[in-house]
């Protein structure tokens, strides 16, 4: 017997992340043998060089992959989908903000949203990818009022991967050693990267790092990463991108690792003073298909401060679409 394949949609998808994430979900990262159906969305003039990804989708053979779809009509090409990427969206360049392209990409989201309403499956899960990312979630998740917001979530898994990367190396030791790294607040240069949880190797990483490194080389590298790689390549990050939106929708389809968390930015219930309904970044960890926020860390002075920080600036992002009528 035939299973019906599952339905992922992906937007901007002829674009820089889309040219490494299609190909990436299509071979198995996402969701292993399982068959899938991509839906494809793209603006008009950008559906031709779409046809050229999916000639070389085609010519990839994935056998797991049993339709492409494409299309510029939102409504079309969500109809149905279980799972819907949203990074179609303007990138900065060099000495922008991200919260710079609010009033060029919101719209973006408005529509969208309201197209998945109404025309998504009951179970779709929505990850926000494109810029700035956290309030994009919140304008789709706000338009779309059918579907509960917590099937809405914004990526800050490159955060949490670039601070892994950096504390490994700081102190000599794997990736694969790092555990309880937490991003918290806005995927943006006031995200709160928190090594005061984290564990090398079952070790306090703050113990094995001082606190200065910390304030001054960890956390500014960490959320100025973006920039950093838009002064280096002259476009913004893609590959990285792309591998941390397949991670973070694989974990949310299904199961973290035990042990272990990730963060992600989802609607906030309230917990660490975060306001009820802001989508932020929290440490999560994922059981069949279901969030939830890790409870009960300590948060001290210096990281109060910086939670502080940054939810203030989502707050003014929220206040901004507000007034643009995006929300
Ligand atoms: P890109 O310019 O290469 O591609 C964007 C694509 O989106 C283009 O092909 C464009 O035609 C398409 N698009 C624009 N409006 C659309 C719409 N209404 N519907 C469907 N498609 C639409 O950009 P990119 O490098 O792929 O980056 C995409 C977004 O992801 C940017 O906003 C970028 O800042 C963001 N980003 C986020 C993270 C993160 O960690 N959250 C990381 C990297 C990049
Ligand atoms: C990133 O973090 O690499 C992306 O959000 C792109 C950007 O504008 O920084």
């Amino acid at each position: 017997m035939s299973t019906a394949p599952v339905k992922i949609a992906v937007t901007g998808a002829a674009g820089q992340i889309c040219y490494s994430l299609l190909f990436r979900i299509a071979s198995g990262s996402l969701l292993g043998s399982t068959p899938i159906e991509l839906r494809l969305l793209e603006i008009t003039p950008a559906l031709k060089a779409l046809e050229g990804v999916v000639m070389e989708l085609d010519d990839c053979a994935f056998p797991n992959l049993v339709n492409v779809e494409i299309g510029d009509d939102p409504k079309k090409v969500f109809d149905g989908v279980n799972a819907a990427f949203l990074v179609g969206a303007m990138p900065r360049k060099a000495g922008m903000e991200r919260s710079d392209l609010l009033s060029k990409n919101g719209a973006i989201f408005t529509a969208q949203g309201k197209a998945l309403n109404e025309v998504a499956a009951d179970d779709v899960k929505v990850l926000v990818t494109g810029n700035p990312a956290n309030t994009n979630a919140l304008i789709a998740c706000t338009n779309a009022t059918d579907i509960p917001n917590d099937h809405f979530a914004a990526l800050t898994r490159l955060d949490h991967n670039r601070a892994k990367t950096q504390l490994a190396k700081k102190v000599g030791a794997s990736v694969a050693d790092v555990k309880h790294m937490t991003i918290w607040g806005n995927h943006s240069s006031t995200q709160y990267p928190d090594v005061f949880h984290a564990e090398v190797a079952g070790k306090s990483a703050a113990d094995l790092v001082d606190e200065a490194w910390v304030e001054n080389d960890f956390i500014p590298t960490v959320a100025k990463r973006g920039a950093a790689i838009i002064a280096a390549r002259g476009s913004s990050s893609a590959a990285s991108a792309a591998n941390a939106t397949v991670e973070c929708m694989h974990d949310w389809l299904g199961t973290t690792a035990k042990g272990d968390w990730v963060s992600m930015a989802v609607p906030s219930d309230g917990s660490y003073g975060v306001p009820e309904g802001v989508i932020s970044s929290f440490p999560v960890t994922v059981t069949d298909g279901k969030v939830e926020i890790v409870q009960g860390l300590d948060i001290d002075a210096f990281s109060r401060a910086k939670i502080d920080a940054s939810i203030a600036e989502l707050e003014d992002e929220r206040k901004a679409v507000t007034e643009l009528g995006l929300i």
